[in-house]
């Protein structure tokens, strides 16, 4: 973790999300991070819509000088395949909406990530993709020149323990967009890979939500509202309090990782068989004598977690 006068330069790209907004708020009033831009993909929603959530989030957490971008608008094989059965129709219902006066960039997401990272030293950039990772792996395949500048990638992404969310064996971002998916894994550079194994323990609740709900500003105000709608999916569907805050684990490990614990470990990805598409082959004991690619968490401690989110909404 960076010492506190060094700020961890990051680009963040999603696809806004209830949970994907939670982790702009927490990263957009932090300071030990310096956001670069956020880049928007099709997702939890189209592409249309996660860049104007982008736009609207961004502008609501008073950061109109970070610059928004829509990257690509589906996976690189696949069919887009959207949860507006989770997200509702906006893909961040329960938000009061206005439209954003700050523009969506001319430039494609894809360049800017590529033009961002080649005029940066070597290991200088926290990539935190958040949706499926079409935009990393096609920057990635577009222009290989910028491997050496990233410093690590912290994504939410996969489920080894716990089943998939979208089938039986996949995580929705990861089976979106597998091949995606295959060539990050395989890229070389240092990844954390925060999945539902971690991100099923940090369930929101509606004491959680009353916390939220009660801060005295706009941010914590929305983030309440749409964690509101977004535990309605897991209370009806598993019965659960509320729902799984996936996405702010990235921006949570990168201010506080001592929340979170991770293992050393090799992740290959399903890109062919129809019945597994996007399953992570999570190596946890070490049975393929491959050589760990990722740092994977498995355990995180919900009363810091929650704690850190609440006390950063407090902020704004
Ligand atoms: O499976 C959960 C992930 O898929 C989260 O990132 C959520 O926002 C969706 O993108
Ligand atoms: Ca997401």
């Amino acid at each position: 973790m960076s010492n506190s006068t060094h700020r961890l330069s990051v680009i963040i790209d999603c696809d806004p999300g209830q949970d994907d907004a939670l982790m702009l708020f927490l990263a957009l009033n932090a300071p030990e991070l310096d956001v670069l831009g956020v880049v928007a993909c099709g997702g939890n929603v189209p592409l249309a819509r996660t860049e104007l959530n982008c736009r609207i989030l961004v502008e609501m957490a008073g950061r109109t000088d970070v610059p928004v971008y829509a990257g690509c608008v589906g996976p690189m094989v696949e069919q887009l395949f959207t949860a507006e059965y989770l997200h509702g129709e906006t893909g961040i219902d329960g938000i009061d909406f206005f439209e954003p006066s700050i523009p969506k960039q001319d430039m494609h997401g894809v360049d800017f990530i590529i033009e961002t990272l080649r005029k940066a030293e070597d290991d200088e950039i926290t990539l935190v993709p958040t949706g499926p990772l079409t935009n990393i792996a096609m920057a990635l395949r577009k222009a290989p020149d910028i491997l050496p500048k990233i410093k690590q990638i912290v994504l939410m992404g996969g489920a080894s323990f716990e089943a998939g969310n979208v089938t039986p064996s996949a995580e929705f971002n990861i089976y979106v967009d597998p091949h995606a998916a295959d060539i990050v894994m395989r890229c070389g550079r240092p990844i954390v890979m925060f999945g539902l194994d971690v991100t099923h323990q940090l369930m929101t609740n509606p004491c959680i939500v009353e916390n939220i709900s009660v801060l005295d500003n706009k941010v914590a105000h929305a983030s309440a509202g749409m964690l509101d709608f977004f535990g309605q999916y897991d209370a009806a569907k598993y019965s659960a309090e509320g729902g799984p805050l996936h996405d702010p684990c990235t921006i949570a490990w990168l201010l506080e990782p001592e929340i979170f614990e991770l293992k050393p470990c090799h992740v290959a990805i399903e890109t062919t068989s129809e019945l597994t598409r996007g399953h992570t082959a999570v190596d946890f004991w070490g049975v393929t004598g491959n050589e760990p690619n990722a740092l994977w968490a498995h355990e995180a401690n919900r009363d810091r977690f929650f704690g850190l989110l609440t006390e950063r909404l407090a902020l704004y």
